[in-house]
């Protein structure tokens, strides 16, 4: 029997680490392909995305084309893919549809207008096609997911009400808090061996990472110079392990004592604060305490993983430190493109 398709929508450049997780967690899935942004697979059970920490969202795979030129190729997809009703009861939504849907629409590189008129084209051939009511505006029990990348496009329906992405702990925000999705590839990358890892942020702002990373199970740290994000960091980290409350702490990381106190860390991930958050004045430290951190971290056997807007002043002094390793990885996050700097030991 053939298997639904799956497709799951990750943050870009974080592909690999989303089917690393997808084959590593779940039985019984296959991937098909990955592409920018989008992880194909086949499940026979949709339920088991469900706990998913790198993923964005997940819809079911309705229809799937590499050649569409025009909006009448998309409308031709809606046809020549499966009946809409089929997709929604394969995604376990049967009972909550009313006969009204909304339409999400994602779409780059295409010569065919803006994401608006996709909506508009696609909500209109489904109203005359299967007599649903279209709801703009809000997300209806049954979204229609449109994927489109130049001429590759999916149109699928989402599984789940909410996105992946949402995490129920956070209730505390800051500015620049991070997609808690990227936060869980992070600590992915610096923790590979599949062993429980004691990780420290430096600068933990809301705390999104040390979150991610309790929620995996690992022993945390975090530290922030803003008493604000402390109380944040406090609040989100009580809602996913009460005991470790206490250990986000007020401290300055660019003094090398901060660094010292968490020498028993194995994996130090953050991201580093970045534009107006930096006085001009403190950057050089900022830059000088971390890169000092994790060279010595990894001497020691850890990892480190930093996101930042601003590699190059961390690369040029850690391409100079003995014993360790420095790889470097793009992602696109907002509109902007900051690396990922991930330092290993050398074996
Ligand atoms: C980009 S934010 C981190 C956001 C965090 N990952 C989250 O999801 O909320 C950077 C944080 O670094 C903190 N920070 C800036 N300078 C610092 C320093 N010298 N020591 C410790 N924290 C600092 C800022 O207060 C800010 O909360």
């Amino acid at each position: 029997m053939e298997l639904p398709t799956f497709a799951a929508f990750v943050t870009s450049g974080l592909e690999d680490i989303a089917a690393a997780e997808i084959k590593a967690s779940l039985s019984g899935v296959r991937i098909l392909e990955t592409r920018q942004k989008v992880v194909l697979a086949e499940a026979a059970d949709p339920r088991v995305f469900k706990n998913l920490r790198t993923i964005d969202d997940v819809a079911i795979v309705s229809a799937l084309s590499s050649s569409v030129d025009s909006l009448e190729d998309l409308i031709t997809l809606i046809a020549s893919g499966a009946d809409l009703n089929e997709t929604i009861a394969i995604a376990g939504r049967a009972d909550i549809f009313e006969d009204a849907f909304s339409v999400t629409v994602s779409a780059a590189h295409t010569a065919y207008g803006p994401g608006k008129v996709i909506e508009e084209a696609i909500s209109r051939e489904i109203s005359k096609r299967y007599a649903w009511q279209y709801i703009q505006g809000q997300r209806a029990a049954i979204d229609v997911r449109v994927f489109i990348d130049g001429t590759w496009a999916v149109i699928g329906i989402r599984l789940y009400d909410e996105p992946l992405s949402r995490r129920t702990y956070r209730t505390a925000n800051v500015r620049g808090s991070l997609r808690p999705t990227v936060a869980a590839a992070l600590v992915r990358l610096a923790v590979v061996d599949g062993k429980r890892h004691r990780v420290w942020d430096p600068f933990c702002g809301s705390g999104t990472i040390v979150c991610e990373a309790a929620a995996m199970d690992h022993e945390v740290w975090g530290t922030d110079i803003d008493p604000e994000a402390v109380d944040a960091s406090r609040e989100n980290i009580s809602a996913v392990n009460h005991a470790y409350w206490g250990r986000i702490e007020n401290a300055d990381s660019t003094n090398l004592k901060t660094w010292q106190r968490h020498r028993s860390a194995t994996a130090v991930v953050s991201n580093l604060p970045w534009g107006k958050q930096v006085a001009i004045k403190s950057k050089q430290a900022l830059y000088t305490s971390v890169s000092s951190g994790v060279a010595e971290l990894g001497r020691r056997g850890g990892t480190g993983v930093l996101l930042t807007a601003e590699p190059q002043p961390i690369v040029q002094r850690l391409s100079r430190e003995p014993g360790i390793r420095l790889d470097e990885q793009r992602i696109g996050l907002l509109g902007q493109t900051p690396t990922i700097l991930i330092v290993r030991p050398v074996r």
